[in-house]
């Protein structure tokens, strides 16, 4: 009896269960204030103490708090049974070892629920940072992730664009992203990572929450360098409008490409392959309810087929499908390092050898590998061709080996095997047909009507050349010069035949 006396609160608290549960949650709970502390006053993020601090140590933590009560009810129905008394346990609050009780449970209660709120709302904050989604499951989503830094939208979370607001999809995301962690885990994800994303959120729900489509862009100019594959590694330029426009007809001003694709006409298709690459049938709708359908004279589409295949409502997604994740070709993405000088454009070939190597070094498995290819494959062009030039250029060389090897950082990802091929774009025509895929001048109406392929339907070169041999002006447009006579071969062939990845 005497030692019953020293005790603060329920007898029945006393038992190994509930004082192991009781340790239990009070170690947790100390780690986690701790980590949460840590966190709080660390100035970087470390990406795999958020799931330890808000979804696995709360975990413990749960079980620690069940595990009390069970102990304190098998303890207490123990003692009953021995004494063969009433079942259940008898509370009086004029016993001051019962009140101390019922005031620590409260008070614990009280501070495990204040913490519970903020713990569940940290997790939830946390699962939707771009540390959650672009770090946790760091190799399978590098190269997303990597991309990502680099575009125009770093600064927007991926939840934005890949759930977007709402509830219902918080949870639609969770559980797909279940199946996600488990194929993580289990080594069950492909590579690369298969796109379009199947049930991406529709572009109304996202892109629009910033993007007001209505918003009249007018025209843009772009301004894009290249550098050639000879050995002056010639620099060709592109200047040219491009009629991206847009509006409201309420404010007059409708033109362009947003407006006719867009605002004024809904348009709709079918592709014959996953990655909406091949597209047979298009039908559009304009603002006055008029139905036109295209159908490409060059596959023979059945249209019973439309019965099964999904018709699919064009938008943003259909020509912005790399607004965050863009992987450069070698070819464009040297010439942006050579128009900086951070690769020497007097190195003779070094564009033609840079983009040679960077396609062989597409096939590693590894970075390591890569960048021996890399390293050992411009070292013996310049010692084999160019003797001279590789004694009295070394460090000009070095310094190109190491921006090719950022580049190749930026946009290839052996163990994901993503880079550009893996990638298509779908704006512009250059690397993949991108619009070519309905603008190609082969999708036509029974009367036929065709989608326009006309070069000025969508941009007006203004300035074009070398700015030495062929430097032309014009800013009405200028008919197209390719950089290399490749006679009228442009004109019959899309530029994506011979610039895309070869099959
Ligand atoms: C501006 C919007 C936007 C943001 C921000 C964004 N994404 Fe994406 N993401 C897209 C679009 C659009 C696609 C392509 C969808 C399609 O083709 O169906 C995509 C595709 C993907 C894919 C599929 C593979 C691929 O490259 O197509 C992964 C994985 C991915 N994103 C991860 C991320 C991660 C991780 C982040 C944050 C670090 C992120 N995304 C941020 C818009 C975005
Ligand atoms: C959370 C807001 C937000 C969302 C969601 C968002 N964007 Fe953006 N987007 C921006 C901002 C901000 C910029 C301008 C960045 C700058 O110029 O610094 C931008 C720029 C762009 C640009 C111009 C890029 C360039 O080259 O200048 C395009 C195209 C674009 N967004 C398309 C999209 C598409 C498509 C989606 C949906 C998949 C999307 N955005 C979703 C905020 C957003
Ligand atoms: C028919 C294809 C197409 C569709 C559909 C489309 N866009 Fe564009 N958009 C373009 C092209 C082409 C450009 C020119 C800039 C470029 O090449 O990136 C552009 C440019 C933009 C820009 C950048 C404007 C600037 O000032 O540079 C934004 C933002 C944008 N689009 C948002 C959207 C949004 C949001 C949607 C969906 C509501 C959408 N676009 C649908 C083709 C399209
Ligand atoms: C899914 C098929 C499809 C794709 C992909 C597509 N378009 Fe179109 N586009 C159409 C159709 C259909 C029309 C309407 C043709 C008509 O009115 O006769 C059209 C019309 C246009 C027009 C107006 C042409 C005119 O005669 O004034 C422009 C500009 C345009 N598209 C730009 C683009 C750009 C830029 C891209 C790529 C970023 C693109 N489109 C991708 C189907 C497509
Ligand atoms: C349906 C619309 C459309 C048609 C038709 C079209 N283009 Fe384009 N073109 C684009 C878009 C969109 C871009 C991409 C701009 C960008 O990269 O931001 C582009 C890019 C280009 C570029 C710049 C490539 C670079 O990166 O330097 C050239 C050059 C070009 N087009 C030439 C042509 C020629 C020549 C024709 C006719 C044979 C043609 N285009 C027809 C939409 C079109
Ligand atoms: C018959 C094949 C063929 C077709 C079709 C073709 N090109 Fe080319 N293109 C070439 C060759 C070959 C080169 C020279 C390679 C080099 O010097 O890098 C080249 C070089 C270029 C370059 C410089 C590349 C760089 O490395 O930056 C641009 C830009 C270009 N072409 C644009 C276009 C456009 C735009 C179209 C479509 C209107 C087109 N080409 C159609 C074969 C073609």
């Amino acid at each position: 009896m005497a030692k019953q006396q020293e005790r603060k609160i329920f007898d029945s608290f006393y038992n190994s269960i509930s004082l192991f549960g009781a340790f239990l949650a009070a170690i947790t709970f100390a780690l986690i204030l701790f980590l949460f502390l840590a966190e709080w006053l660390s100035p970087r993020t470390v990406p795999y103490l958020g799931i330890l601090t808000y979804i696995v140590l709360p975990v413990f933590l749960i079980l620690g708090l069940i595990l009390i009560p069970i102990g304190m009810w098998r303890e207490h129905r123990r003692r009953v049974l021995g004494l063969g008394k009433q079942v259940l346990p008898r509370l009086d609050l004029n016993n001051p070892k019962h009140r101390r009780g019922v005031m620590v449970f409260m008070t614990a209660t009280g501070i495990f629920l204040f913490f519970t709120g903020l713990g569940t709302y940290r997790a939830y904050e946390f699962t939707d940072s771009v540390t959650f989604c672009g770090q946790i499951c760091h190799k399978v989503m590098e190269p997303e992730f990597v991309a990502y830094q680099t575009s125009p939208h770093a600064r927007v979370k991926c939840v934005e664009c890949h759930v977007g607001p709402g509830a219902t999809w918080y949870v639609r995301s969770k559980l797909s992203g279940a199946y996600q962690v488990y194929s993580v885990l289990f080594n069950k994800f492909p590579r690369p990572i298969p796109t379009p994303i199947e049930n991406l959120r529709p572009a109304q729900e996202t892109c629009e929450q910033c993007h007001w489509p209505a918003k009249f862009y007018g025209d843009r100019l772009v301004d894009r360098t290249h550098y050639l594959s000879d050995e002056e590694n010639t620099r060709w330029n592109y200047k040219m409008v491009l009629k991206i426009g847009g509006g409201t007809p309420e404010e007059g001003y409708t033109s362009g490409i947003h407006w006719h694709m867009n605002i004024a006409n809904k348009i709709e298709y079918v592709a014959l392959d996953e990655e909406r690459q091949i597209i047979p049938w298009v039908r559009m709708t304009d603002q006055n309810g008029n139905v036109k359908v295209f159908k490409s004279t060059q596959d023979d589409f059945d249209e019973a087929a439309l019965d099964t295949l999904e018709i699919r409502r064009m938008d943003c997604i259909d020509c912005h499908n790399r607004p965050s994740h863009q992987f450069k070709s070698p070819q464009l993405a040297l010439n942006i390092f050579l128009e900086t000088g951070q690769i020497d454009a007097s190195l003779p070939y070094i564009k033609s050898e840079g983009v040679d190597i960077l396609d062989e070094a597409s096939e590693a498995e590894t970075y390591e590998e890569a960048f021996q290819i890399i390293e050992d494959g411009i070292w013996n062009f310049y010692k084999e061709e160019y003797p001279e030039i590789a004694e009295t250029k070394a460090a000009a060389i070095d310094s190109a080996i190491a921006v090719m090897k950022r580049v190749y950082r930026r946009n290839f990802f052996p163990y994901m095997r993503a880079n550009w091929k893996a990638y298509p774009e779908n704006i512009g025509h250059l690397t993949s047909p991108g619009c070519y895929r309905c603008h190609d001048g082969m999708h036509e109406t029974e009367d036929g009507q065709v989608i326009t392929n006309e070069c000025t339907a969508c941009h007006l070169i203004i300035e074009q050349g070398d700015g030495k041999t062929v430097m032309e002006k014009n800013l009405y447009g200028l008919e197209f010069r390719h950089p290399e006579d490749i006679d009228e071969e442009w004109r019959e062939s899309g530029c994506y035949e011979c610039h895309g990845p070869e099959e």
